[in-house]
């Protein structure tokens, strides 16, 4: 039989349908928010583009977006908690209305820095929407305002999160197998 991605899913955490009703909920709700404000979202590469394709075709209001790309110092990132700017805004955010769109707030070191970088740049408010949010790997404070899920410590893979760059196209979100990643 043709090996399929499924068949390294151990469990389905959040189905297809659940996505789709809360990336609903979240759109309806952000609509709101900014009915009287212009919306900027900056999408954090590769993971959340997904859910950010998904998210702006349930908003109601205009929106623009544009893509950023965070990453780490070597391989040591989760030790280190050093990031980097790896692709760059294509637009200032200066006196821009801004919501960060993220797949997964883990250490919340990502969202750190992002958060830093868009304040000194001026923009006119910072929000952030993160589809999941892991709190039990917090290392520094980071705080999303709206959130799909809070997930547990679990090593989670679909619709945009990755495992050495695969499973991104699960339509769901799943649990790996420990066996995937050795674990
Ligand atoms: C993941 C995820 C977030 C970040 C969250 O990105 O998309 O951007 O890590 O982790 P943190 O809260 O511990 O900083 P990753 O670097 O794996 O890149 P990817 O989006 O291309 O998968």
């Amino acid at each position: 039989m043709t090996p399929s991605l499924a068949d390294d899913i151990a469990e389905v955490l959040i189905s297809e349908a659940a996505i789709e009703a809360r990336v609903r909920e979240l759109a309806a709700e952000i609509s709101r928010d900014y009915a009287e404000n212009s919306l900027h979202l900056v999408g954090v590469l590769r993971g959340a583009t997904i859910f950010l394709a998904d998210l702006v075709r349930r908003l109601t209001i205009p929106v623009t977006f544009d893509f950023i790309a965070i990453s780490s110092y070597g391989a040591d990132t989760r030790s280190t908690g050093i990031v980097r700017l790896v692709k760059d805004l294509d637009e200032s955010v200066e006196s821009r209305h801004v919501l960060i769109v993220e797949d997964v707030v883990d250490t919340g070191l990502t969202l750190n820095y992002l958060l830093e970088v868009l304040r000194q740049r001026k923009a006119a408010s910072v929000e952030v929407c993160a589809l999941l949010d892991k709190p039990a790997r917090r290392r520094v404070s980071a705080a999303a305002k709206y959130v799909g899920f809070t997930v547990p410590d679990a090593f989670v893979v679909g619709y945009g999160l990755d495992y050495a760059q695969r499973y991104r196209n699960l339509p769901y979100i799943g649990a790996l197998r420990p066996e995937v990643y050795g674990g």
